[in-house]
């Protein structure tokens, strides 16, 4: 499969991440622990965010200098230190930034959609660094490959994805990505105000794939391979009312229920969702995985500029 634009987690398939992204993968951890390669000697970057960003911004930049190319221009806050303050929309900011002539353009936006739009205007290949709430695609290759990694199969395992599945791009992709793997469970754990949106139910039913919806996660715990945690997104302006009986978080009680070889996950930044006694148990994977996200992110760039 050639590698252009990277937009949404359904473009990809199950073959080319098991056989092409993630032995590249593996080979780029070693190039990073090593001293890093000049293969993307002479490539340019621009990493343009709409939102602010620590772990795919910065993972992008390491990746682009481990293996020999640069971020010539990046912006973390596009609406208040670019033009876009002036008024400038993204078909225009585009329109200017790829004619520019970068090899890639790394865009982190504010609306759902706005990768796919920027994607009609470029003349370099743009990576959807997350849009809104619609999705993260590359998060949900790392998210991927971090299950294949630490419990060594997807096909065939539960997930229970939990917290503001409203907002939350990440657990979009996941789902999407997750649902080209024959046999995999999901369990949506969330309160009632923060469900899972239809159109990904739609696509689970229309591919055949298993999900169930509780508001307890101690109900699951003990069914699951991975319990994937997130955040609730309060920059996305809409509130989650947690009910009495809604149990939404991980602890001490949730992981003596959960199986010795399960893991925990989170896209990050947590906030009290997970909570702190969590992360000395080994089953937390969550730091390893936000690693895991330089070794793709290294991978997708050489797929995309090498060669
Ligand atoms: N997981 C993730 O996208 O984190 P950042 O918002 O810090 O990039």
């Amino acid at each position: 499969m050639k590698t252009n634009h990277i937009i949404e987690a359904q473009q990809f398939s199950r073959e080319w991440l098991e056989k092409e992204l993630f032995p590249l993968a593996d080979e780029m951890e070693k190039v990073a622990r090593s001293k890093g390669s000049n293969e993307l000697s002479g490539k340019r970057m621009v990493s343009f965010f709409y939102e602010p960003s620590t772990r795919t911004r910065l993972s992008f930049h390491m990746a682009m200098d481990f293996l020999g190319g640069r971020v010539v221009f990046s912006t973390e806050n596009a609406r208040e230190f670019s033009s876009a303050a002036k008024g400038e929309n993204i078909e225009d900011t585009i329109r200017i930034l790829s004619g520019y002539r970068p090899d890639v353009i790394v865009l982190r936006s504010d609306k759902e959609g706005m990768a796919k739009t920027a994607t009609e205007y470029s003349k370099v290949p743009i990576i959807n660094a997350g849009d809104g709430s619609g999705q993260h695609p590359t998060q949900a290759l790392l998210d991927l490959y971090t299950i294949k990694k630490e419990v060594g199969k997807i096909a065939g395992i539960s997930i229970a994805m939990m917290g503001d599945l409203v907002n939350g791009r990440t657990v979009r992709s996941l789902s999407y990505l997750a649902g080209k793997f024959s046999g995999i469970k999901i369990y949506y754990i969330s309160p009632e105000t923060a469900k899972i949106k239809d159109d990904i139910k739609d696509y689970l039913r229309r591919h055949g794939i298993w999900f169930e919806e509780t508001n307890d996660i101690r109900k699951v715990a003990g069914l699951v391979d991975v319990i994937y945690q997130t955040r609730t997104q309060k920059e996305r302006g809409t509130s989650v009312a947690y009910a009495k009986d809604d149990f939404c978080i991980v602890n001490k009680e949730v992981l003596d229920l959960m199986k010795k070889d399960a893991i925990v996950m989170h896209p990050l930044p947590r906030n009290d969702e997970i909570s702190k006694e969590v992360d000395k148990d080994p089953r937390a994977a969550y730091f390893r995985q936000a690693e895991n996200g330089l070794y793709i992110r290294m991978a997708l760039l050489k797929m995309i500029l090498a060669g």
